[in-house]
């Protein structure tokens, strides 16, 4: 068996971790440690998950936000219910065009902050893969665009390769401070990064011709 296969599938330590505290996934620690640091993600916020199944980043949201916050979590596979009055979930494909009408139609405001873990499925080719989660971060970008509040903030995953800075470039001109992260929890092996943009600079200033 390759060892990096071994490598990558391994329980490790956050894996263990969301199995005993009762978690979703590992993923729930790195964006846990990701708004600990940088406070993206504040009490009452409005907030929506892109990607979001199993749950682990609605349950590292809810933890946040607190019961006057709302969360919005969207995937093309079905979450299993949180037990949360204020956390609610959809079955969706972001890439389709009526995506954005369909989650404004739920939010009782603008959204305050969209995260996105999504990812595709990976068929092992690395060109493939990088170029679809490219495809799949412009789609959240296109989501946090259109349901932002002004000066709300934009949390999503990539993958690093040749189209990485195209994205970091976009992300610089629709917000005011953009930084590139690696959680702790996120394995070191792993090519996966997320880019957090702070202060969206909302439509107006920018213009409708603006590229996502
Ligand atoms: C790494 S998982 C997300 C884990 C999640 N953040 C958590 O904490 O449990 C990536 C998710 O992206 C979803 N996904 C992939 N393509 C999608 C698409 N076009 N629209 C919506 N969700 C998608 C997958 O179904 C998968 O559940």
């Amino acid at each position: 068996m390759p060892k990096r296969w071994v490598r990558g599938n391994r329980k490790d330590y956050f894996y263990l971790k969301a199995k005993e505290e009762d978690y979703r996934s590992r993923a729930y620690y790195k964006l846990l440690q990701a708004s600990q640091k940088f406070q993206f993600i504040k009490p009452q916020d409005v907030v929506v998950d892109l990607g979001a199944a199993p749950g682990g980043w609605l349950q590292a949201t809810r933890k946040i936000v607190g019961s006057k916050g709302f969360v919005l979590g969207i995937d093309i596979v079905k979450i299993e219910p949180l037990e949360y009055p204020n956390v609610f979930t959809i079955v969706g494909d972001i890439t389709e065009p009526d995506i954005v009408d369909r989650i404004k139609a739920i939010l009782p405001r603008q959204a305050d902050v969209v995260i996105s873990d999504v990812s595709p499925h990976v068929s092992g080719i690395w060109e493939v893969d990088h170029a679809r989660q490219i495809d799949l971060a412009n789609s959240s970008m296109h989501i946090a665009r259109s349901v932002l509040r002004d000066k709300g903030n934009f949390f999503v995953k990539l993958f690093q390769g040749d189209l990485f800075n195209s994205f970091l470039n976009r992300m610089k001109k629709s917000f005011a401070d953009v930084k590139v992260i690696k959680p702790q929890a996120s394995r070191k092996e792993s090519a996966e990064i997320y880019i957090l943009g702070l202060g969206f600079i909302g439509k107006d200033i920018l213009g409708s011709s603006c590229e996502i």
